[in-house]
């Protein structure tokens, strides 16, 4: 079951922090749609077909996470999947001001859709992926931090890239 509810981002990669509120989300709602960016202006460690596979991966046995990728403006992928509420996270208070503009930004455009913000768990309010991708690349550890798969899919970028170098 795919649901109208959306949880856009960039997923480069996908966190615990990400997977926590996606479970959250289920408890108010019967199904959530994981919408992965694609964005050809910014480089992105992942790819977004390998951002979209993790993620189908992690949530295979949940049928009422769906997963897809879209470009161009969210309010156009929302409607285009006839989605009213998009889910956020806010992880501190210095996430507010954004998270409002582009709530308030996505209303000014189409009226209907809802922006539903929630918390996640406490232990990942320090958590994105660009410390996570930063960490990795410099050889530390984000044991903890993102779901197996992915720690195992960012150790083989992190040897592709030292082998690309080493070249
Ligand atoms: O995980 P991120 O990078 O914080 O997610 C940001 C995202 C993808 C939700 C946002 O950049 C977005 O919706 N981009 C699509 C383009 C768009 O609609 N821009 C206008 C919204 S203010």
């Amino acid at each position: 079951m795919e649901s109208r509810v959306l949880y856009p981002g960039s997923f480069d990669p996908i966190t615990n922090g990400h997977v926590d509120l996606i479970q959250r989300s289920l408890k108010v709602f019967g199904g959530i749609t994981v919408a992965v960016l694609e964005n050809p202006k910014k480089a992105a460690l992942f790819s977004t077909k390998e951002r979209v596979d993790m993620i189908r991966e992690l949530f295979r046995r949940q049928a009422n996470v769906g997963v897809k990728s879209f470009r161009g403006l969210l309010v156009d992928f929302a409607r285009a999947e006839k989605a009213r509420l998009v889910v956020r996270g806010l992880r501190a208070i210095s996430d507010f001001e954004y998270e409002l503009q582009m709530a308030l930004m996505n209303r000014n455009l189409d009226p209907e859709i809802e922006t539903f913000f929630m918390m996640p768990s406490v232990k990942y309010t320090f958590l994105s992926s660009n410390l996570v991708r930063e960490v990795v690349l410099l050889g530390g550890s984000v044991d903890g931090l993102v779901p197996g798969l992915v720690a195992q899919r960012l150790r083989e970028k992190l040897q592709a890239s030292k082998r690309s170098k080493s070249k």
